[in-house]
């Protein structure tokens, strides 16, 4: 367990490390920011952003909540999404579950848990879309991982909704990943969701250009 008095040391040995490689470390990330991704995951503590994916600070804008939600009507997801695809003009899209997520795991149990009901719902109701799927699995934890990646899809679709993803899809062609961490493994596995045809299938739909 770390304390805070530990944080505070390793902070200090982190900065010493990084100037030992380059003088200017600091002098040049106070310059600004150009991350090629934004990574939407878990805030589950077993799952970190650049960790996992050996990115350094500066190369990645990251949005965390809980099971990796993408609801449009949450402001904090929608802010950094606008922020992350028109500002700073991010050329891909990470939506990263994973497996054994305490979120999901909740949405499939009948309990109350107060101020989560409402957030949880989001996963509730990808359940009620893939239901038929989901429900001819027998083995309750095989069924549970597959919930973990139909979330990770459906909230990429979430993506996909939104005006700021559509207009830098027809302008400069930014892509959307699903991916799952494997907490067993540390692997990153890649869902290969299909973007190009999500994208015909639902713009009928959520279209919000000519
Ligand atoms: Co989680």
């Amino acid at each position: 367990m770390n304390s805070i008095e530990t944080i505070f040391k390793n902070n200090e040995a982190w900065i010493q490390e990084k100037l030992a490689i380059d003088k200017q470390y600091f002098e040049k990330l106070a310059s600004g920011q150009n991350p090629e991704v934004l990574y939407i995951g878990c805030s589950d503590s077993r799952v970190t952003a650049e960790e996992l994916m050996g990115l350094n600070p500066g190369e990645a804008f990251v949005h965390r909540n809980i099971a990796n939600l993408v609801n449009n009507v949450d402001l904090n997801v929608m802010s950094v999404l606008n922020y992350a695809v028109r500002y700073l003009k991010v050329k891909h899209i990470i939506v990263c579950g994973h497996y054994n997520c305490g979120g999901v795991k909740a949405a499939m149990e009948p309990k109350d848990l107060g101020i989560l009901n409402p957030w949880l719902r989001n996963i509730r109701d990808v359940y009620r879309f893939h239901k038929e799927e989901l429900n001819a699995i027998e083995d309750e934890h095989l069924r549970y991982n597959r919930l973990v990646e139909l979330n990770v899809q459906e909230q990429c679709v979430n993506l996909i909704k939104t005006a700021a993803v559509q207009e830098a899809y027809h302008d400069r062609g930014i892509t959307v990943h699903g991916w799952v961490f494997d907490i067993h493994s540390g692997r990153l596995i890649n869902l290969n969701i299909d973007f190009p045809k999500i994208l015909a299938e639902i713009t009928e739909i959520y279209k919000l250009y000519p």
